[in-house]
C-alpha cells in the first residue's frame, strides 16, 4: 500500500481518494445514498473491498467505539484533527446529530482530502452539522480561539499526523481549551503506526512531564516561550508570528487514559482515550 508522504500532503499516490469519489457518484444506486449516511459509509468500505485500496480511515469497529463515545457524551461539538474524505466526519456527525448534537467540526490540511470529504458530506445530508477547515491544525485551533468558535473542548478524535498529536495536545494545553470533567480526546492509530511521545506524556506524572520537556524536548526555563494566557492574548491581538507549532507542554493538566486494542484489516492498533481530570 503507498503511503502518504510529506510530499503529497495526505494523499495516496494513486490519487484513490478521486476514485472513491467518481466510484461513488458512478453508483447505480446514487439516490439511495443521498441523505443517508449510514450507506455512505457501507459504500467507501465496499470501495476499498473491490478494489483493495485501503484508505486510512478510523473503519467500522473503531468506528462503532467512538460513536459509543459521542452516544455516552451527548456533547454538543465534536472536533476532528484529520478529516481525509470525511468517513469519520460522516458516521461521527450522523451520531452526533442523533444525540441532540449541533456541529462536527473537522480538520484538514489537505485541500483535495477536504474538498472529496465536502461532497460526500453533502450527499450525507450532513451539511448543517458538518464544516471542514482547510488548513495545518494548530493554525485552525489559534483561529478556534481568536473567533471564539468554541470555549473548550468536548470531545475531539485525534486523527491527522502521529508527529502532530504531542505538539498540538502542548498547544491545546496551553490555549485554555481543556475543562476538567469534560474533555475527552479519542487518539487513534496509538499503536499503529503508533504515537509513543503522544503517550509517554498523556501517562505521565507533572515531575516526569516537567523532566521530558527540559531533556526529551530541550525546553529552557528562562522564559522566552509565549504561552498559556499569553499565547492566547498574544493570538487575539492578531501578533502574526506567534509560535503555535513549538509551544511546551503544560505539565500540571491531570489526565486519566484508558487504550482499546483493535484488529483490523490485518492490523493491531489501539484508541487512546484521553480524559481531562483537572489540573494540578
Ligand atoms: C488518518 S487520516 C484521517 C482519517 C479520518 N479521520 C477518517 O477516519 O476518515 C489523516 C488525515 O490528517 C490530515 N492531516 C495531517 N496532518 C494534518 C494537520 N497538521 N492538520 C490537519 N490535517 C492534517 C491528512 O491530510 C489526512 O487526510
Amino acid at each position: 500500500m503507498p503511503q502518504p508522504t510529506i510530499e503529497n500532503i495526505g494523499s495516496y499516490d494513486d490519487l484513490r481518494e478521486l476514485h472513491l469519489l467518481h466510484y461513488i457518484y458512478s453508483l447505480p444506486n446514487l439516490s439511495s445514498l443521498r441523505n443517508n449516511p449510514a450507506a455512505i459509509i457501507r459504500e467507501i468500505d465496499t470501495f476499498s473491498e473491490k478494489t483493495g485500496k485501503i484508505l486510512m480511515t478510523v473503519g467500522p469497529e473503531k468506528g462503532a467505539f467512538l460513536t459509543n463515545i459521542i452516544a455516552a457524551r451527548k456533547p454538543s461539538t465534536v472536533i476532528e484533527l484529520g478529516g481525509f474524505v470525511g468517513y469519520s466526519a460522516i458516521l461521527l456527525g450522523d451520531a452526533l446529530r442523533a444525540n441532540g448534537g449541533k456541529r462536527y467540526l473537522s480538520l484538514e490540511i489537505n485541500p483535495v482530502n477536504a474538498a472529496v470529504a465536502n461532497l460526500l458530506i453533502e450527499l450525507a445530508g450532513l451539511r448543517d452539522v458538518v464544516t471542514i477547515h482547510v488548513a495545518p491544525s494548530h493554525k485552525t485551533l489559534a483561529e478556534f480561539v481568536n473567533d471564539n468558535v468554541i470555549d473548550y473542548i468536548e470531545v475531539m478524535l485525534v486523527d491527522h499526523w502521529k508527529d502532530r498529536y504531542l505538539p498540538d495536545l502542548w498547544l491545546m494545553e496551553n490555549l485554555g481549551l481543556f475543562k476538567a470533567g469534560v474533555t475527552v480526546l479519542a487518539a487513534d492509530n496509538c499503536l499503529m503506526p503508533g504515537a509513543p511521545d503522544f503517550l509517554e506524556w498523556v501517562r505521565a506524572s507533572k515531575e516526569k512531564k516537567g523532566a521530558l520537556l527540559k531533556t526529551k524536548y530541550g525546553f529552557s526555563e528562562d522564559g522566552r516561550y509565549v504561552k498559556g494566557e499569553e499565547l492566547v492574548k498574544a493570538i487575539k491581538d492578531g501578533k502574526e508570528d506567534v509560535e503555535l507549532e513549538n509551544v511546551p507542554g503544560d505539565p500540571n493538566w491531570v489526565y486519566e487514559t484508558e487504550m482499546t486494542e483493535f484488529d483490523s484489516n490485518g492490523r493491531h492498533d489501539g484508541i487512546e482515550v484521553v480524559k481531562v481530570v483537572g489540573k494540578q
